[in-house]
């Protein structure tokens, strides 16, 4: 099977890739390799208030741009003390975060984090990272995958990897945030790869070329 991953990230490519390689006769394409060019109108795709709302959006929106089954994730960092936020609206969290990008847009984002978390103690400070993937293919209805990944947000930044939230996040086992981990820790432990694995077994298993297999587990 064909199946466009809809991300213009080669990150997220390279990252989903290793993931969905245990599945066979899998040929995983992007939206570079497909030439489906950004439009303006994809900016309101992700418009609705939970994970599973702008993942199945976002797959629906690129499986009628290409005819092609496509799997399409949404994902976020959710903060107790703070009500579930930033929670889907992480990438522009900070204000005026929408007007800037890459790391000066991370690093906003994180000094908004801090300040509204102010000198709360560490075991206030739970938090997690939520990633879903959204799978469609004509015939079949939509399939979603959530994977969580908890962690504590510190008080200041440590490490240089990973992107976003990363150097906040503190994760308990690993015994250091995302940003200090290697690319494989965080794959092991993170939201992305959970919800990615959870996909892998869903397609290696044949329930999803029969579409009749059960209903996600977050349904
Ligand atoms: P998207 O689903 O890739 O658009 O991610 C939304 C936002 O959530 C990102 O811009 C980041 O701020 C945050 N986020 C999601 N996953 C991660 C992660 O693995 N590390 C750090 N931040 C993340």
């Amino acid at each position: 099977m064909k199946l466009l991953l809809a991300t213009r990230s080669q990150d997220k490519v390279a990252e989903i890739a290793k993931i969905l390689a245990v599945v066979p006769d899998l040929e995983l394409v992007s939206l570079m390799d497909e030439k489906i060019e950004p439009l303006a109108e994809e900016e309101g795709i992700e418009r609705y208030s939970t994970f599973e709302g702008n993942a199945e959006a976002k797959a629906r929106y690129f499986a009628e741009r290409s005819g092609l089954p496509v799997v399409a994730d949404d994902s976020g960092l959710v903060v107790d003390a703070l009500d579930g936020k930033p929670g889907v609206h992480s990438k522009r969290f900070a204000p005026g975060s929408g007007e800037i990008s890459g790391e000066e847009r991370d690093r906003a984002n994180n000094e908004h984090l801090l300040a509204l978390l102010g000198d709360l103690e560490l075991s206030g400070r739970t938090a997690r990272y939520v990633c879903v993937a959204a799978f469609i293919r004509e015939g079949d209805e939509t399939r979603t995958f959530r994977g969580e990944a908890e962690g504590l947000i510190l008080g200041r930044p440590r490490g240089h990897g990973g992107f976003g939230y990363d150097p906040l996040f503190y994760d308990q086992k690993l015994g250091k945030t995302f940003a200090e981990s290697s690319r494989f820790e965080k794959n092991d432990r993170s939201h992305r790869g959970k919800a990615f694995r959870a996909l892998a077994e869903h397609l290696r298993s044949g329930a999803a070329a029969k579409g009749t297999g059960p209903r996600g587990p977050n349904r």
